[in-house]
């Protein structure tokens, strides 16, 4: 496996791939990054891992210096894979000059997590974007954890005219529920035991639709005040319709609940499909 920092040395290298599938990191892996890694060895025959936290992404109150860096042993566990190449810049060879061209997004890039972290979505298309034209896969995959995310890239490689097919991995979870993320170590122990109540949450409100609830915003509430009352703070807990994104309409039948609330000091996003069979 290499490990390249620059961007002359990773073209050259690359030149001669013609099956490139390209898995996005901040690393800190774990079980949902490698499992995006495994649908890339199946689709491609050379598989690229970048390792880059974007501080374009974080606001300046956020967690930036504090997020967990482990670089050795995420090349560890990419080698297990048999990762081909991974792709680890530093801040000055991304951002040789302050990066003022950025990527202007559509409405829906500045609700539910947009709401709450203005600018990321803005900071993770224009790092993204970045990314694919220096490494110009094929493929890239991308985890349904960060669903807005993975809407708005396929949104950009559309509009952009991209010719990169995006894939998604569904979202891996502990035995308790816990959408896996980098950000589950900042739990202390009655945190992590609490924290599968947000994914329950979310189940709870799946089943009153199967049982033909169609008040959603009664519904988003119920789990908001239920969650508030064991001490989270909700940010949103919103029923969309999965292909838009927008507020779901009571006869939509493929839905997607996105929620993002903080237990503690630590926000939690997760999510969940379904289809509504009364439909
Ligand atoms: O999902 C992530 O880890 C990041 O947002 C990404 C796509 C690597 C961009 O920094």
């Amino acid at each position: 496996m290499k490990i390249i920092e620059n961007i002359e040395a990773l073209r050259s290298t690359l030149k001669n791939e013609e099956n490139i599938a390209f898995v996005p990191t901040m690393g800190n892996l774990h079980e949902g990054h490698l499992s995006l890694i495994r649908i890339a060895k199946k689709h491609a025959d050379f598989v690229v891992v970048s390792i880059f936290v974007n501080p374009l992404q974080f606001l300046p109150s956020e967690d930036f210096n504090q997020y967990p860096r482990s670089f050795n042993s995420d090349c560890n566990m990419l080698r297990n894979l048999d990762v081909d190449l991974v792709f680890a810049p530093n801040d000055k060879i991304l951002f040789p000059v302050p990066q003022e061209i950025l990527v202007l997004l559509p409405p829906v890039a500045n609700k539910y997590e947009g709401e709450f972290r203005q600018g990321f979505f803005c900071g993770v298309a224009t790092i993204v974007l970045k990314l694919f034209n220096i490494i110009q896969p094929d493929i890239a995959i991308f985890g349904k954890k960060d669903y807005q995310q993975l809407h708005i890239i396929r949104l950009m490689v559309q509009q952009f005219n991209f010719a990169i097919k995006i894939l998604d991995g569904e979202i891996v979870r502990a035995t308790d529920g816990l959408a896996l993320s980098s950000r589950n170590q900042y739990l202390n122990n009655a945190q992590r035991l609490e924290a599968c109540n947000l994914y329950q949450a979310l189940q709870s409100i799946v089943n009153e639709v199967k049982n033909g609830h169609s008040n959603f915003s009664f519904l988003e509430k119920k789990a908001t005040d239920k969650l508030s009352e064991r001490d989270w703070k909700v940010d949103y807990i919103s029923i969309l319709d999965k292909r838009t994104l927008l507020p779901a309409q009571a006869n939509d039948r493929e839905l997607v609940i996105l929620a993002a609330a903080q237990i503690g000091k630590t926000r939690l996003i997760d999510n969940i499909e379904f289809i509504n069979e009364h439909y």
